[in-house]
């Protein structure tokens, strides 16, 4: 197989080489973004799997580390890192800090388990704990254990999947070796799909200083109805339970392309910097991504806060870092436009990573939006866009170049959010595109993968007329 570096993105993380599926055990730590992943050491598919590691200072450049934790006999499966700062394990050397990994420890068709491992260095070496498992309740499936910090009950929490009864328990700890049953989260939401990698995390609410929420997330796969990823659930938590604030058959999505997946947030960053990133790729055709020597990426770091929206409180997400702290490449003010125009300067774009802001002043067409066309073979096209009359966005890459199957084929489309701007974020890194419209409220976030970089990008609006009051973009180094 010759190599597919034109196809690599730049700023978010891909390994040199071989598989990569989850993110695990997100930390910000002594100055580090750390970064564990679902890794195949040895091959270009899933097997082996080990956590591998990588840490960014500025979360744009990534710096790849020796595998952290080699599989055995078990295959370590996701999980989390915590600090623990006050050495309340008393594992390792109490005079150096010690960060605390909790993960599935996966016994292929015999059992899943959640087993410890801890570090004295860093992170960067790892000694599984003599004692594991540290919980196991003798299920075949029963994984992806997420922890945090819970201040007023003084304990940590960790939310675990049971994925084949679609629930989510919360277990109880003070010494992260001993952990009870606090309660479980059922029967809601999205519940034709396995749940697997849930988080709980407390996020603050834009405009309405000093509130907040809790947020229980999950992942899903399956195939239903075409749609594949995250849900999230808006409520309150009280060191037990927590509770949905919304009807038990309310559904809500994360994003809405079929490449983000298994995000987590980070531990230990500020309360009001809750940050995460996903797997950007899709287990319907993960195993066809026809790129080597490695397979999988990460989606980029995004932000996370609450809005107020007609419907209630729903999820916001933010580029990061921001890159209005870059010097804009290029910028035009008061732009009217009938037919697909290049400006000036998005011609350079080819295969390159960008951040494109779009803001609407005003519109009478049908459809408007992003084009990429490719210049060896105008057929080959993809399309981010706003459909007037069915009131979605969507993202066409049905003609982007190699398809992996039917469901990569397929429109990946998410609906309007009543009452937020007409506001469009795009961030293109060579295969990935992600889209970020409505103050973040909305998000889509597909791969594609064109035969030839070279091609051109326009705006465009049928049968009628857009007008941008602004178009930014932010070209990455
Ligand atoms: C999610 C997942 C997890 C599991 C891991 C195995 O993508 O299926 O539930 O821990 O991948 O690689």
């Amino acid at each position: 197989q010759s190599p597919t570096e034109h196809w690599r993105p730049s700023i978010h993380f891909s390994p040199k080489k071989n598989w990569m599926n989850d993110p695990n055990g997100l930390i910000y730590f002594k100055g580090y973004y750390h970064l564990f992943f679902q890794h195949n050491p040895k091959g270009n598919d899933w097997g082996n799997m080990s956590w591998g590691h990588a840490r960014s200072k500025d979360l744009w450049h990534w710096e790849e580390l020796p595998v952290a934790i080699p599989h055995g006999e078990e295959f370590i499966f996701s999980g989390c890192v915590v600090w623990d700062k006050d050495h309340v394990s008393g594992l390792g050397d109490a005079s150096k800090d010690l960060l605390v990994a909790i993960y599935t420890a996966d016994y292929p068709n015999k059992k899943q388990e959640q087993h410890l491992a801890y570090s004295n260095d860093d992170g960067l070496t790892w000694k599984k704990y003599d004692q594991n498992p540290i919980l196991d309740i003798q299920l075949l499936n029963f994984r992806d254990p997420n922890i945090i910090w819970h201040h007023s009950s003084k304990q940590f929490i960790m939310s675990v999947a049971k994925p084949l009864d679609r629930s989510v328990q919360f277990y109880g700890s003070k010494n992260l070796l001993k952990w009870d049953l606090l309660s479980e989260f059922s029967n809601q939401g999205e519940l034709e799909m396995i749940w697997e990698c849930p988080s709980l995390v407390e996020l603050p609410i834009e405009g309405r200083e000093k509130e907040s929420k809790w947020v229980l997330f999950n992942s899903s796969q399956g195939v239903q109805k075409g749609f594949v990823g995250m849900q999230y659930f808006v409520g309150e938590f009280n060191g037990k339970t927590f509770i949905n604030e919304n009807t038990s058959d309310t559904k809500l999505f994360v994003d809405y392309g079929k490449d983000f997946y298994a995000a987590i947030p980070f531990y230990n960053t500020a309360p009001n910097e809750v940050m995460w990133l996903g797997w950007a790729l899709s287990w319907q055709y993960a195993k066809e991504q026809p790129t080597f020597p490695w397979k999988g990426q990460m989606s980029s770091v995004r932000k996370l806060s609450l809005v107020d929206t007609h419907e209630g409180l729903r999820l916001k997400q933010d580029f990061q870092p921001d890159f209005s702290s870059l010097e804009p490449t290029f910028q035009a003010k008061d732009i009217s436009i009938s037919k697909p125009k290049f400006l000036n300067g998005m011609k350079m774009l080819q295969g390159k990573s960008y951040l494109i802001d779009l803001e609407i002043e005003s519109t009478n067409a049908d459809r408007w939006g992003l084009k990429w066309q490719s210049v060896d073979n105008p057929k080959e096209y993809t399309v981010v866009a706003f459909d007037e009359n069915k009131k979605q966005w969507f993202i066409d890459r049905s003609h982007s170049g190699k398809i992996l199957s039917p469901g990569f084929f397929k429109l990946d489309a998410a609906p309007w959010v009543e009452g937020k701007a007409k506001h469009v974020r795009v961030l293109v890194d060579h295969s990935m595109l992600e889209l970020l419209a409505q103050e973040g409220t909305v998000a889509i976030s597909s791969l594609r993968f064109p035969h030839s970089i070279r091609e051109n990008l326009s705006v465009f609006s049928e049968k009628g007329k857009l007008d941008l009051k602004q178009i930014t973009i932010w070209e990455v180094k």
